[in-house]
């Protein structure tokens, strides 16, 4: 849900109008221009360090603008957070290149390689770099300065020559490093006769689309592909007016590595350019500089973070010749997300954008049955065991499975290495519902109609080989037995109490204080008639045989109980469902199995009666209001849950 859902359309207007002034405010006031001595006098002073940075440095430092620790005290970064969903390990490791490479380690010497399956956010990871560095570079933290009129808006502290730059580090604690570019250089002389103090600086904004401190590269076609795209070429145009091929003026500075200087160079399917071009960009995250044309080196900042999938990296490993240029680089793999509930949240967003699903209403666990399949293939390969394939789907996505202990779960929830580099992407999934809907012209969409799409969308894909259509269409199979199931019993169950919550957490506390008086050999009073009586072991033998507690066993479960309550009490909190998963499903069964009658009636009752209506249109309308049901699929969801009881 947005922010602004609150709001009618007139508010909603306003709002944004007012944040478009906010944002203009924000954006003017820091513009600032004059010569190189004036920058000296009334620019540098006030922060030296944060305008010598590197451009590593200016990434960690805007990545760091927004960080926060999660309570596990993991780094959290604000950039990324509403945007890319379960690929925290992978984004720390990002994070950590950028730590490192800033203080100097190194690997920021060495180009930076995304690596993943397809779809599976690399290319918005970059995006979000991006954008964050565009509006860091607008904040006072993030003011970063350059010669103007620089084709690679180069850092005006290059002006200081050689000779004085031991003094400046003297007087501002900070190194310059870094050459005048040829361009510069040519016009310090044709125009300033030398004198350096009056070369114009300005601050400058970091922008894609002005060329400004981010760069893109994607190889169109390979083959013919020039190294001009990347480091520009002599502008014929221009030559008759300098007189010289040679001149720094003459040549059209057009390139991706001269837009991204100070910044980001992001170069797509890496893998597929010409050898020549992986060359140049090497040398230039190591050594810093390009070569090009009659110019002497030129020097350039900028940190390259490139992108590639796998098929295209395993072909790459098989020449040997390759192996050198490997340790020349820093990859970070970015796998699909293992948790079901993340990858879910993946499909909100991107269905939440698209016009075709605004018209539709999805029931409650639509999403959520298709990513427990699109994770079941990411995990699938060399597992067969469906209980335990189950269990890791549950642990991964942050479950207490039932039964199993923490060395256990700790063991289950180890990743494989091969774990969510294949198998279904995002984008398999979200196409498959888009056709579900346009095929159907339904508007209200259920889970059962979601496995149907996804299972036509296997069998209909000619790529893919008959063993695996079988072993993908049986994880549809399991994502409906072993989850949609469970999820749409336990609504239906929710939905047949006025109160659930209510009736569940006094059924629990009533439990509870059964169980303490047998623990400690003591009465029970009455509340109301202050009579004492014995506790209830007939109570709670009945609800511990829902969840299979044997009676020798019964004893130890229930000291662990208490000692859960004990736990929970101490730390102040209540001791709720949510507090003991087992405690959870023996109490919500325990509650069911009274109100099991009225489910029967939906299916018994072939016209059913006036009263049976009644009942059953009231379990339909708690689904509607309180569980996330339209009309159309809270009724389906009565009729499959009345089916599954027949059968148990
Ligand atoms: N972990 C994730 N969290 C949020 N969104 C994701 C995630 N993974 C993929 N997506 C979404 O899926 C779509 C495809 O992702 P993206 O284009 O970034 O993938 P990619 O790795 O660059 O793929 P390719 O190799 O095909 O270029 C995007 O809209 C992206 O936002
Ligand atoms: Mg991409
Ligand atoms: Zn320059």
């Amino acid at each position: 849900m947005t922010k602004n859902s609150g709001f009618n359309h007139g508010e909603r207007q306003e709002h944004f109008l007012k944040s478009l002034v906010e944002f203009t405010k924000g954006h003017r006031a820091a513009h600032w221009s004059g010569t190189f001595a004036e920058f000296l006098e009334k620019i540098l002073p006030a922060d030296p360090k944060g305008i010598a940075r590197s451009s590593h440095e200016y990434v960690w430092d805007m990545i760091r603008v927004e960080e926060s620790a999660d309570e596990q005290g993991r780094f959290r970064c604000k950039l990324f957070e509403d945007e890319l969903f379960g690929i925290d390990d992978a984004l720390e490791r990002l994070v950590d290149y950028f730590k490192a490479a800033s203080a100097g380690s190194e690997v920021g010497r060495r180009l930076l390689l995304l690596l993943g399956p397809p779809s599976g956010g690399k290319s918005s990871l970059v995006i979000l770099l991006k954008r964050g560095l565009e509006e860091y570079s607008h904040t006072d933290a993030g003011a970063m300065y350059g010669i103007q009129g620089c084709p690679v808006h180069e850092s005006p502290l290059h002006l200081v020559p050689h000779t004085l730059r031991p003094s400046f580090r003297e007087t501002y604690g900070v190194e310059i490093s870094g050459e005048l570019c040829p361009f510069c250089s040519s016009r310090l002389t044709s125009e300033f006769a030398g004198d350096f103090m009056q070369l114009p600086v300005q601050r400058i904004f970091v922008s894609e689309a002005g060329r400004i401190g981010v760069g893109t590269y994607a190889p169109h076609d390979p083959t013919t592909a020039d190294i001009a795209d990347l480091v520009g070429s002599v502008d014929l145009s221009k030559v008759s007016q300098y007189g010289d091929e040679g001149d720094p003026r003459a040549w059209s500075w057009s390139g991706a590595v001269y837009a991204a200087s100070r910044g980001l160079l992001e170069m797509i399917e890496i893998l597929k350019v010409k050898r020549e071009f992986l060359y140049l960009l090497l040398t230039l995250t190591q050594e810093k500089n390009v070569k090009v044309s009659r110019f002497p080196l030129i020097y350039l900042d900028e940190t390259i973070i490139a992108h590639t999938n796998l098929a295209e990296f395993r072909k790459f490993l098989q020449e040997a010749e390759n192996e050198a240029l490997l340790d020349r680089m820093v990859i970070i793999q970015i796998p699909y997300t293992l948790s079901y509930a993340d990858e879910a949240r993946i499909y909100r967003k991107l269905t939440s954008s698209t016009q075709a699903f605004k018209q539709v209403h999805l029931d409650p666990h639509v999403l959520r049955v298709a990513a427990v399949f699109a994770i079941l293939t990411r995990l699938g390969e060399g597992e067969d065991n469906e209980a335990e394939l189950t269990k890791k789907v549950r642990l991964y996505a942050g479950e207490d499975v039932e039964g199993i202990s923490r060395a256990e779960a700790d063991k289950l929830r180890e990743k494989k290495p091969d774990d969510g580099l294949a198998g279904v992407s995002p984008r398999f999934v979200i196409n498959a519902l888009s056709s579900a809907i346009i095929q159907s012209d339904a508007e209200s969409l259920t889970s059962m109609d979601v496995l149907l799409a996804l299972k036509d969308a296997i069998e209909s894909d000619a790529r893919m080989d008959p063993k695996k259509k079988r072993k993908w269409v049986d994880f549809l199979v399991l994502a409906r037995k072993d989850f949609y199931n469970r999820w749409v019993k336990e609504d239906v169950h929710k939905a047949l109490f006025v109160s659930f919550e209510q009736e569940a957490q006094e059924l629990l506390d009533k439990y509870l204080d059964e169980v303490e008086a047998t623990l400690d050999n003591r009465q029970i009073r009455d509340p109301i008639t202050n009579e004492e009586r014995k506790p209830d072991e007939r109570f709670l033998r009945s609800v511990e045989e829902k969840i299979h507690v044997s009676d020798s066993g019964k004893q130890s479960f229930r000291q662990e109980v208490v000692r859960k309550a004990m736990g929970a009490y101490k730390r102040g909190e209540k001791f709720t469902l949510d507090s003991h998963a087992q405690l959870h499903d023996a109490v919500e069964q325990y509650l069911f199995e009274q109100r099991r009658d009225v489910l029967r009636l939906v299916s018994s009752a072939a016209r059913p009666d006036e009263e049976t209506r009644q009942k059953i249109s009231v379990v339909e309308q708690r689904l509607v209001e309180e569980y996330g049901y339209d009309g159309h699929s809270a009724r389906e969801a009565l009729k499959y849950v009345t089916t599954l009881l027949a059968q148990e």
